[in-house]
């Protein structure tokens, strides 16, 4: 326990906290962790200046892929917030139809309540509801439509992320697996 571990843990820790910050990657973040601390115990075992080498060349390089992965990680999460932006812009033209049909009925039964006379009174009421009979039944057929069109959408940008982060975790653990094999290569002395 003395310098090798000393330096595996400054640069060791910063990258497994860094990781730490990544949403929803606790598997990953477990892998990267178990390897990092199998890694310290074997090389405190056999403590050795060209195990500092070896330290020194193979971490920066973790901590580079770990980089890369919350960088792609993301990037996935960027392109599910641009796509949901997007169903929201397509869909603001509908919004304000709805809104508006609604506030046309609201206003039109709120005139009828300030009638005095009753004969006015019921026509009134009789008139408006015929109005938001019409104006419901459009604010009925347009929302079911645009729930449905949205669920839709939801569902294949739900598919995209989960592809998305699939393929970067990936990627990761690759990378990552080749990684610790060379440096274990390097802690044996079979390459520098
Ligand atoms: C995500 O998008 C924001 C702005 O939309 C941008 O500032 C940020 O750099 C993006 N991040 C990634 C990882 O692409
Ligand atoms: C109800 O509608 C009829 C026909 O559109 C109209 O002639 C009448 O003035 C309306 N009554 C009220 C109270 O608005």
């Amino acid at each position: 326990m003395s310098n090798l571990f000393v330096l595996a843990l400054l640069i060791g820790i910063s990258k497994v906290c860094h990781a730490a910050s990544v949403p929803t990657t606790n598997n990953v973040q477990l892998f990267a962790e178990r390897r990092l601390s199998s890694f310290l115990l074997e090389a405190t075992a056999r403590n050795s200046p060209r195990n500092i080498v070896c330290f020194e060349e193979y971490l920066p390089k973790l901590n580079q892929l770990t980089d890369e992965y919350e960088q792609a990680y993301g990037s996935c999460l960027n392109a599910t917030a641009n796509s949901k932006q997007r169903v929201e812009s397509e869909v603001a033209k509908d919004r304000s139809n709805v809104e508006a049909l609604a506030e046309d009925v609201c206003q039109l039964y709120s005139k009828c309540s300030t009638v005095v006379a009753s004969a006015d009174f019921f026509e009134c009421y009789f008139n408006a509801s015929e109005q938001a009979a019409v104006n419901s039944y459009t604010i009925q057929t347009t929302s079911k439509s645009k729930s449905q069109y949205i669920q839709l959408r939801y569902q294949t940008i739900q598919y995209d992320e989960t592809v998305c982060t699939d393929t970067c975790k990936a990627t990761y653990v690759e990378e990552t697996t080749k990684t610790y094999a060379e440096l274990d290569k390097c802690l044996a002395g079979l390459s520098a």
